[in-house]
This record gives C-alpha cells, structure tokens and sequence, in this order.
C-alpha cells in the first residue's frame, strides 16, 4: 500500500515535470511541413518574450499543449502566430529565412 502511494507520486512529479516543459530546457518539433521539421526551442523563446502570455494568449497559442493550432505560412507572412515576431522587426523575417526554422529532409 505504501509503495503504491510513492509509485503514484513520483509518477505525479514527473507529470508536473512535463508539463511545464517547453520553456527553459525544452523544445519541440513540428514536422507537418514537406519543407523539413520545425525547431521551436524553448531556452531561446523564453529569453524572446517577456511572458508566456506574449503567445499563450486568445489569439495566438491558447492552449500550453502541442498540436492546438495549425500552424501555416500565410499566417505567418500574415503576421500571426510565429509571425507575430519573425517579421523582420522582433526576430529574423520569415520569408528570406525558409532554412533557420525548417531543417530540409534527409535524403
Ligand atoms: C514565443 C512563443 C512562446 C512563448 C513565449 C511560450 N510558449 Fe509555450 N508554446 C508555444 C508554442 C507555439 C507551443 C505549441 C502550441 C501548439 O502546438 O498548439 C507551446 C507549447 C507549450 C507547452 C506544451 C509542450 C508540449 O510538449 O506539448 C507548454 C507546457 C508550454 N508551452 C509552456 C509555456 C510556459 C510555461 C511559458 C512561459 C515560461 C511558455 N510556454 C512560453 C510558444 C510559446
Ligand atoms: C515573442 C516573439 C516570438 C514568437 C511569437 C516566435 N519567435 Fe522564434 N524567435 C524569436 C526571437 C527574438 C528569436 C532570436 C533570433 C532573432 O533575434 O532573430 C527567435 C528565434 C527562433 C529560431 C532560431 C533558434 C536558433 O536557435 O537559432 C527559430 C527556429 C524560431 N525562432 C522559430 C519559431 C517558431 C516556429 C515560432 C512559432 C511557433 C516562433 N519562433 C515564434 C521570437 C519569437
Ligand atoms: C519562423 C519559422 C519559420 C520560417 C522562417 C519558415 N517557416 Fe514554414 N513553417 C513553420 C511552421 C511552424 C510550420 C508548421 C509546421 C507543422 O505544422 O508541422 C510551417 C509550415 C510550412 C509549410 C506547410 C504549411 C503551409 O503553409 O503550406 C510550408 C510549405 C512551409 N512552411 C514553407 C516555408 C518556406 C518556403 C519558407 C521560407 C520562404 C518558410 N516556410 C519559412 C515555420 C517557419
């Protein structure tokens, strides 16, 4: 009984652990584009915004989870989502600079 009360705890930690992942330390992949996997590192958007509201917020990643929005590069050349910054003025403008998100498929 004891042992299955720490089994349920230390599995509770490590799901707190995840969840409160992608900032510092973490990344994810989105591999939906036939342009090669996107990066999006955690540390390095962590120092771009002042919050995690400046994209967990109603217009843009509502949702702390992964595969809530679809992402696609007319909103991003629209300014929306990850256009929000990488225009050119925040962060480096997406049209000119296809290969620093997408990594081309090996072939
Ligand atoms: C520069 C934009 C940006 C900032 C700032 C940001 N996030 Fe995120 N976060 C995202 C995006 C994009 C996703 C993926 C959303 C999707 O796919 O629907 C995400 C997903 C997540 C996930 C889910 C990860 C997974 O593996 O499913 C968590 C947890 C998360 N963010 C927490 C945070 C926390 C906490 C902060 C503040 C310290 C933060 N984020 C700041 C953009 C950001
Ligand atoms: C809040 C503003 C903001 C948003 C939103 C944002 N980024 Fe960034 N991103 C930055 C800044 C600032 C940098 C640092 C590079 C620079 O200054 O141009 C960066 C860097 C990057 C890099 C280069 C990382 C490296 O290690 O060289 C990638 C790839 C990237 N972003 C992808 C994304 C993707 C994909 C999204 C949307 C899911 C996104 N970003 C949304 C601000 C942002
Ligand atoms: C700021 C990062 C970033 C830059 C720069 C970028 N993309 Fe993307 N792109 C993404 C993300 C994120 C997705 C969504 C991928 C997914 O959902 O798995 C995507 C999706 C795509 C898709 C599939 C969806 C669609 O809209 O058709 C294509 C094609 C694509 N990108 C082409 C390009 C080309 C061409 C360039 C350069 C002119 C480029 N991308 C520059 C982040 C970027």
């Amino acid at each position: 009984m004891l042992r299955m009360f720490t089994l349920i705890i230390v599995v509770l930690f490590i799901g707190t652990g995840r969840a409160l992942a992608v900032p510092p330390g973490k990344s994810i992949e989105f591999k939906y584009s036939p342009m090669g996997t996107v990066k999006f590192d955690g540390d390095v958007h962590k120092k771009a915004a002042a919050s995690c509201k400046e994209c967990h917020n109603d217009g843009m990643f509502p949702k702390m989870k992964q595969g809530t929005v679809k992402i696609s590069m007319e909103q991003i050349y629209a300014g929306k989502l990850c256009g929000f910054c990488h225009n050119g003025k925040k962060a480096f403008e997406a049209k000119a600079n296809c290969q620093r998100c997408h990594t081309p498929p090996k072939k």
